[in-house]
């Protein structure tokens, strides 16, 4: 899990930055908080899940584990894509807000699930 979590958390950081070489050579920078947040939640959490995984987690692949990383997954792709659809104006924000909220919520339970899981794995 560990290495799964490495590698999502690279390309995440591969498209945000391209998106962000993309804002900067456009002067376009409406989509910022999309290229924050797909940098922030996608690359630098799911890299500190990775490093949790490594060093504190039994790397296995239980069902919470799963559970955990595919919240974290389906979270930040709802927010990577509704922030995208919303700062590009291409969808109403009062439509995509609550579409927003869920993918918030997905991601707050699933880093709530990875305190659990530290605290379960005291011994590793
Ligand atoms: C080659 C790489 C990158 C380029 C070309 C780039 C480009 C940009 C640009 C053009 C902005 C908009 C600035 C503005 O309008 O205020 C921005 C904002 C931002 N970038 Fe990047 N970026 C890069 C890498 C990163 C990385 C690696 C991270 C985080 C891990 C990051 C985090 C942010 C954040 C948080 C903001 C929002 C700042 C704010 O609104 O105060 N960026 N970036
Ligand atoms: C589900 C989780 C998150 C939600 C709902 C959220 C929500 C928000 C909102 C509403 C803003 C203001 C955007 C605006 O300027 O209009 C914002 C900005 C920001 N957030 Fe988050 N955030 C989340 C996760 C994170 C994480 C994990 C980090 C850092 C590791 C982060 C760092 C930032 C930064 C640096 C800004 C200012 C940059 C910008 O304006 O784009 N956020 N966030």
């Amino acid at each position: 899990m560990d290495r799964r979590y490495l590698v999502t958390a690279l390309g995440y950081a591969i498209l945000g930055i391209s998106l962000g070489i993309y804002m900067a050579s456009t002067k376009n920078h409406i989509q910022n908080v999309t290229h924050a947040h797909m940098l922030l939640i996608g690359f630098v959490i799911s890299f500190v899940y990775a490093v949790c995984y490594k060093l504190w987690v039994a790397n296995d692949n239980s069902k919470l584990v799963n559970l955990q990383y595919w919240l974290h997954q389906v979270g930040t792709i709802i927010i990577i894509v509704g922030l995208y659809l919303m700062y590009g104006n291409h969808i109403a924000s009062n439509i995509i807000g609550p579409v927003l909220g869920v993918g918030s919520i997905l991601i707050l339970i699933a880093i709530i699930l990875m305190k659990i899981l530290v605290i379960k794995n005291n011994n590793v």
